[in-house]
């Protein structure tokens, strides 16, 4: 199964940057002014669609793009964004990523990300460890704030909310020793998974943002939460973490 998620995913991503080279403006449309969405999305989330139905045809899936389908029979639901990080995509910018997960019976079960344009393939499936382009890769070990590399990003902003990301960032910036804004949340999760950052927060994502995600860095020994530590993710804010430095950030988070 995750060989046929990990190519399904490479595919798709390889339709994506090959796709990019022909991108028109006429191809690119408005969710809102700041939410985008191209053809490209849509045809790679067509394309995903057609292999999953193919192999298995009771599977649920839910896309970004067209929503739930076939639901209710088999235990299994196919997560999947076909382009996360679509500003980064149309912008020419580098990352962005194919975010392919499986839930059954409603939790993690495997997961691949491929970011076409490093070439990276994140992959993992519930008790087998994660791994990018198959060699294994686990969180960092860094417990000191000051010492740590974090990740945020701003959906609440584009969403418009009054309530939004902003003082967390302010609070949390000075504390560490860096802050990066991938643009991407499924890579910012692979990055958390391969100690190439040590935590990552977020709110107002959605559960195609995250489902390959996730279980990618609980694998690699990583700590995924709701803002308040409990596992009502991504609706109530998500902390993903190395897990030495989890608490702190919970903490932080809760100093409205
Ligand atoms: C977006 C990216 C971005 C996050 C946004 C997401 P999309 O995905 O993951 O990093 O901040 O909230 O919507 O819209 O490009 O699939
Ligand atoms: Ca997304
Ligand atoms: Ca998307």
């Amino acid at each position: 199964m995750l060989n046929f998620i990990e190519n399904l995913a490479k595919s798709a991503g390889r339709l994506a940057l090959e796709a990019r080279k022909r991108l028109t403006e006429e191809e690119v449309h408005f969710k809102n002014p700041k939410d985008l969405v191209t053809d490209v999305d849509r045809e790679v989330e067509h394309f995903l669609r057609g292999k999953i139905m193919q192999a298995f045809p009771d599977h649920a899936i839910l896309g970004e793009e067209e929503g739930i389908s076939n639901t209710g029979r088999s235990e299994y639901q196919w997560i999947i964004d076909p382009i996360d990080g679509t500003t980064s995509f149309v912008h020419g910018a580098p990352l962005y990523s194919v975010s392919v997960g499986l839930y059954r019976n409603g939790k993690p079960y495997a997961g691949a990300i491929y970011v076409p344009r490093l070439d990276e393939l994140y992959s993992a499936s519930l008790g087998k460890g994660a791994f990018c382009n198959g060699k294994p890769i686990h969180v960092s070990g860094r417990s000191k704030l000051e010492n740590c590399l974090g990740i945020t990003g701003f959906a609440c902003l584009r969403a418009g909310l009054p309530k939004n990301n902003l003082p967390h960032f302010c609070r949390i910036a000075p504390k560490i020793r860096d802050i990066r804004r991938y643009g991407s949340a499924a890579y910012n999760l692979c990055a958390v998974a391969s100690g190439s950052a040590d935590f990552f927060w977020e709110m107002q994502l959605n559960a195609y943002d995250v489902a390959a995600g996730v279980i990618i860095l609980s694998e690699a020994g990583g700590k995924v939460t709701d803002f308040s530590g409990g596992e009502k993710y991504p609706e109530n804010g998500i902390v993903a973490s190395n897990g030495a430095v989890h608490d702190e950030i919970l903490r932080l988070l809760a100093m409205d």
